[in-house]
Protein backbone atom coordinates (compact mmCIF):
# COMPACT_ATOMS: atom_id res chain seq x y z
CA UNK A 1 0.00 0.00 0.00
CA UNK A 2 1.37 3.29 -0.86
CA UNK A 3 1.99 5.99 1.71
CA UNK A 4 0.52 8.25 -1.23
CA UNK A 5 -3.06 10.00 -1.46
CA UNK A 6 -4.16 7.52 -3.89
CA UNK A 7 -5.20 8.78 -7.28
CA UNK A 8 -7.88 6.58 -9.88
CA UNK A 9 -8.08 8.46 -13.37
CA UNK A 10 -10.92 7.55 -16.01
CA UNK A 11 -9.28 8.27 -19.64
CA UNK A 12 -12.82 8.09 -21.77
CA UNK A 13 -10.66 8.75 -24.81
CA UNK A 14 -13.49 8.64 -27.76
CA UNK A 15 -16.66 7.55 -26.16
CA UNK A 16 -19.51 9.39 -25.29
CA UNK A 17 -21.52 12.01 -26.36
CA UNK A 18 -22.08 15.35 -24.30
CA UNK A 19 -25.70 13.73 -23.59
CA UNK A 20 -24.05 10.37 -22.10
CA UNK A 21 -20.79 11.70 -20.32
CA UNK A 22 -22.94 13.99 -18.45
CA UNK A 23 -25.45 11.08 -17.34
CA UNK A 24 -22.38 9.04 -16.42
CA UNK A 25 -21.19 11.88 -14.48
CA UNK A 26 -23.88 12.31 -12.31
CA UNK A 27 -24.48 8.03 -11.86
CA UNK A 28 -20.50 7.70 -10.43
CA UNK A 29 -20.98 11.17 -8.47
CA UNK A 30 -23.40 9.79 -6.73
CA UNK A 31 -21.36 6.28 -7.14
CA UNK A 32 -18.66 7.98 -4.75
CA UNK A 33 -20.24 9.43 -2.37
CA UNK A 34 -18.72 8.92 0.96
CA UNK A 35 -15.17 7.59 -0.97
CA UNK A 36 -12.58 9.59 1.22
CA UNK A 37 -9.16 9.50 1.24
CA UNK A 38 -8.96 8.50 -2.16
CA UNK A 39 -8.52 11.61 -5.39
CA UNK A 40 -10.84 10.64 -8.28
CA UNK A 41 -10.45 12.29 -12.11
CA UNK A 42 -12.24 11.67 -15.56
CA UNK A 43 -11.13 12.64 -18.66
CA UNK A 44 -14.22 13.09 -21.04
CA UNK A 45 -14.01 14.52 -24.60
CA UNK A 46 -13.10 17.89 -25.22
CA UNK A 47 -16.73 18.83 -25.84
CA UNK A 48 -18.64 17.50 -22.76
CA UNK A 49 -16.00 18.82 -20.24
CA UNK A 50 -18.11 21.97 -19.29
CA UNK A 51 -20.88 20.05 -19.26
CA UNK A 52 -19.29 17.06 -16.73
CA UNK A 53 -17.70 19.83 -14.90
CA UNK A 54 -21.65 21.21 -14.08
CA UNK A 55 -22.77 17.51 -13.22
CA UNK A 56 -19.90 16.77 -10.61
CA UNK A 57 -19.96 20.12 -8.67
CA UNK A 58 -20.21 19.70 -5.24
CA UNK A 59 -18.19 15.67 -5.63
CA UNK A 60 -15.22 15.12 -5.35
CA UNK A 61 -14.23 13.90 -8.83
CA UNK A 62 -11.72 16.28 -10.71
CA UNK A 63 -12.11 16.97 -14.47
CA UNK A 64 -9.10 16.36 -16.52
CA UNK A 65 -8.21 16.90 -20.30
CA UNK A 66 -6.88 14.11 -22.23
CA UNK A 67 -4.52 17.01 -24.37
CA UNK A 68 -3.85 19.88 -24.83
CA UNK A 69 -1.38 22.35 -27.32
CA UNK A 70 1.75 24.31 -25.99
CA UNK A 71 0.82 27.63 -27.24
CA UNK A 72 -1.55 29.81 -25.17
CA UNK A 73 -3.77 30.97 -28.57
CA UNK A 74 -3.06 31.05 -32.16
CA UNK A 75 -3.79 29.78 -35.66
CA UNK A 76 -4.03 26.05 -35.02
CA UNK A 77 -7.08 24.79 -36.42
CA UNK A 78 -8.38 21.52 -34.03
CA UNK A 79 -5.80 22.51 -31.01
CA UNK A 80 -6.90 23.44 -27.32
CA UNK A 81 -4.73 25.19 -25.21
CA UNK A 82 -4.36 25.27 -20.81
CA UNK A 83 -6.07 27.76 -20.10
CA UNK A 84 -9.33 26.61 -22.42
CA UNK A 85 -9.18 23.35 -20.40
CA UNK A 86 -9.24 25.44 -17.45
CA UNK A 87 -11.90 27.80 -17.95
CA UNK A 88 -13.66 24.46 -19.06
CA UNK A 89 -13.49 23.19 -15.48
CA UNK A 90 -9.99 21.14 -15.64
CA UNK A 91 -7.29 20.85 -13.09
CA UNK A 92 -5.97 17.75 -14.87
CA UNK A 93 -4.38 17.07 -18.18
CA UNK A 94 -3.38 13.52 -19.56
CA UNK A 95 -0.09 14.10 -21.44
CA UNK A 96 1.83 11.89 -23.81
CA UNK A 97 -0.91 8.92 -24.02
CA UNK A 98 0.59 5.90 -26.29
CA UNK A 99 -2.46 6.71 -28.53
CA UNK A 100 -0.67 10.06 -28.98
CA UNK A 101 2.54 9.00 -29.56
CA UNK A 102 1.47 6.03 -31.78
CA UNK A 103 -1.62 7.72 -33.91
CA UNK A 104 -1.03 11.16 -34.02
CA UNK A 105 2.62 12.09 -34.15
CA UNK A 106 3.45 13.03 -30.35
CA UNK A 107 6.93 12.72 -29.47
CA UNK A 108 9.12 13.60 -26.46
CA UNK A 109 9.56 16.74 -27.59
CA UNK A 110 5.91 17.78 -28.00
CA UNK A 111 5.41 16.25 -24.50
CA UNK A 112 8.42 18.06 -22.94
CA UNK A 113 6.70 21.37 -24.37
CA UNK A 114 2.88 19.98 -23.14
CA UNK A 115 4.00 19.56 -19.61
CA UNK A 116 5.47 22.93 -19.52
CA UNK A 117 2.44 24.84 -20.69
CA UNK A 118 0.05 22.38 -18.48
CA UNK A 119 2.20 23.71 -15.68
CA UNK A 120 2.16 26.91 -16.70
CA UNK A 121 -1.29 27.66 -15.84
CA UNK A 122 -1.47 25.48 -12.76
CA UNK A 123 -2.64 22.04 -14.68
CA UNK A 124 -1.87 19.28 -13.40
CA UNK A 125 -0.51 17.01 -16.16
CA UNK A 126 -0.72 13.09 -15.71
CA UNK A 127 2.27 12.40 -17.98
CA UNK A 128 1.91 9.27 -19.57
CA UNK A 129 5.18 6.89 -20.42
CA UNK A 130 5.42 3.21 -21.93
CA UNK A 131 7.26 0.25 -23.27
CA UNK A 132 5.73 -1.81 -26.25
CA UNK A 133 5.62 -5.27 -26.41
CA UNK A 134 8.92 -5.49 -28.80
CA UNK A 135 11.09 -3.57 -26.32
CA UNK A 136 9.58 -5.68 -23.16
CA UNK A 137 10.94 -8.39 -24.81
CA UNK A 138 14.04 -7.28 -25.89
CA UNK A 139 14.88 -6.21 -22.24
CA UNK A 140 14.31 -2.31 -23.21
CA UNK A 141 11.90 -1.64 -20.90
CA UNK A 142 13.96 0.46 -18.49
CA UNK A 143 16.23 2.10 -21.17
CA UNK A 144 13.08 3.19 -23.12
CA UNK A 145 11.35 4.45 -20.12
CA UNK A 146 14.55 6.41 -18.93
CA UNK A 147 14.50 7.93 -22.38
CA UNK A 148 10.92 8.99 -21.88
CA UNK A 149 11.21 10.32 -18.34
CA UNK A 150 14.08 12.36 -19.00
CA UNK A 151 13.30 14.09 -22.57
CA UNK A 152 9.78 14.66 -20.98
CA UNK A 153 10.98 16.12 -18.21
CA UNK A 154 14.17 18.30 -19.58
CA UNK A 155 14.65 21.50 -18.46
CA UNK A 156 12.15 20.95 -15.23
CA UNK A 157 13.98 21.16 -11.71
CA UNK A 158 12.40 19.89 -8.57
CA UNK A 159 10.49 22.61 -7.34
CA UNK A 160 8.20 22.64 -10.94
CA UNK A 161 7.30 19.27 -10.71
CA UNK A 162 5.21 19.01 -7.78
CA UNK A 163 1.93 18.53 -9.12
CA UNK A 164 3.13 16.28 -11.76
CA UNK A 165 1.36 12.75 -11.93
CA UNK A 166 3.48 10.04 -13.45
CA UNK A 167 1.68 7.27 -15.61
CA UNK A 168 3.30 4.01 -16.26
CA UNK A 169 0.98 2.30 -19.17
CA UNK A 170 3.01 -0.66 -20.97
CA UNK A 171 1.63 0.09 -24.92
CA UNK A 172 1.08 -4.04 -25.03
CA UNK A 173 -1.38 -3.72 -21.74
CA UNK A 174 -3.72 -1.18 -23.36
CA UNK A 175 -6.87 -2.17 -23.85
CA UNK A 176 -5.67 -5.84 -24.69
CA UNK A 177 -7.27 -7.43 -21.09
CA UNK A 178 -3.29 -8.21 -20.80
CA UNK A 179 -2.04 -6.33 -17.48
CA UNK A 180 1.13 -6.20 -16.12
CA UNK A 181 1.62 -8.09 -13.30
CA UNK A 182 1.34 -6.45 -9.50
CA UNK A 183 5.05 -7.75 -9.69
CA UNK A 184 5.77 -6.07 -12.79
CA UNK A 185 4.03 -2.91 -12.63
CA UNK A 186 6.02 -2.29 -8.80
CA UNK A 187 9.49 -3.36 -10.02
CA UNK A 188 9.13 -0.33 -13.65
CA UNK A 189 7.57 1.92 -10.34
CA UNK A 190 10.40 1.02 -8.33
CA UNK A 191 12.89 1.57 -11.19
CA UNK A 192 10.44 5.25 -11.76
CA UNK A 193 11.37 6.35 -8.49
CA UNK A 194 14.56 5.92 -8.07
CA UNK A 195 15.28 7.09 -12.03
CA UNK A 196 13.71 10.31 -10.67
CA UNK A 197 15.82 10.74 -7.50
CA UNK A 198 18.72 10.44 -9.85
CA UNK A 199 17.34 13.12 -12.23
CA UNK A 200 15.93 15.27 -9.42
CA UNK A 201 16.22 14.64 -5.76
CA UNK A 202 14.69 12.13 -3.28
CA UNK A 203 12.04 14.53 -2.27
CA UNK A 204 10.47 14.65 -5.35
CA UNK A 205 10.62 11.00 -6.01
CA UNK A 206 8.74 10.23 -3.10
CA UNK A 207 6.13 12.65 -3.34
CA UNK A 208 5.58 11.77 -6.79
CA UNK A 209 2.43 9.64 -7.44
CA UNK A 210 3.07 7.23 -10.26
CA UNK A 211 -0.15 5.55 -11.57
CA UNK A 212 -0.01 2.24 -13.32
CA UNK A 213 -2.18 2.05 -16.50
CA UNK A 214 -3.66 -0.66 -18.77
CA UNK A 215 -6.73 -3.48 -18.42
CA UNK A 216 -7.03 -2.45 -14.62
CA UNK A 217 -10.43 -3.42 -13.68
CA UNK A 218 -11.88 -4.15 -10.70
CA UNK A 219 -10.69 -7.96 -10.30
CA UNK A 220 -7.08 -6.84 -10.61
CA UNK A 221 -7.09 -3.48 -8.75
CA UNK A 222 -6.77 -4.52 -5.10
CA UNK A 223 -3.81 -6.80 -5.88
CA UNK A 224 -2.29 -3.96 -7.43
CA UNK A 225 -3.14 -0.93 -5.43
CA UNK A 226 -1.34 -2.97 -2.73
CA UNK A 227 1.93 -2.54 -4.29
CA UNK A 228 3.88 0.11 -2.08
CA UNK A 229 5.25 1.93 -5.39
CA UNK A 230 1.65 1.71 -7.21
CA UNK A 231 -0.49 5.05 -6.34
CA UNK A 232 -3.24 5.04 -8.34
CA UNK A 233 -4.16 3.87 -11.21
CA UNK A 234 -5.38 5.26 -15.04
CA UNK A 235 -8.30 3.43 -16.59
CA UNK A 236 -9.44 3.33 -20.13
CA UNK A 237 -12.25 0.67 -20.80
CA UNK A 238 -13.31 -0.29 -17.24
CA UNK A 239 -13.81 3.42 -16.83
CA UNK A 240 -16.57 4.05 -19.29
CA UNK A 241 -19.31 2.43 -17.19
CA UNK A 242 -19.83 4.40 -13.87
CA UNK A 243 -20.59 0.86 -11.51
CA UNK A 244 -17.65 -0.37 -12.71
CA UNK A 245 -15.22 2.57 -12.84
CA UNK A 246 -16.81 3.06 -8.93
CA UNK A 247 -15.91 -0.46 -8.15
CA UNK A 248 -12.65 0.44 -8.95
CA UNK A 249 -12.21 3.58 -6.67
CA UNK A 250 -13.54 1.59 -3.73
CA UNK A 251 -10.49 -0.51 -4.06
P1 LIG B 1 -7.36 0.37 -20.74
O1 LIG B 1 -6.71 1.77 -21.17
O2 LIG B 1 -7.72 0.48 -19.27
O3 LIG B 1 -8.58 0.23 -21.62
O4 LIG B 1 -6.35 -0.69 -20.98
C1 LIG B 1 -5.81 2.44 -20.34
C2 LIG B 1 -5.41 3.75 -20.97
O5 LIG B 1 -5.31 3.81 -22.20
O6 LIG B 1 -5.18 4.75 -20.26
Amino acid sequence: MSVRTPLIAGNWKMYKTCGESVKSAQQLKSLVEGVTGTDIMIAPTFTSLEPVFNAIKGSRINLGGQNLHWKTEGAFTGEISGDMLKSAGCSFVIIGHSERRQLFGETDESVNKKITAALSCGLKPVFCIGESEAERDSNLTFSVLDKQVQAGLRGFVSDDLKDLVLAYEPIWAIGTGKTATSEQAQEVHTFLRASTAKQFDDALAQSMRILYGGSVKPANVAELMSMPDIDGALVGGASLDPETFSQIIKF
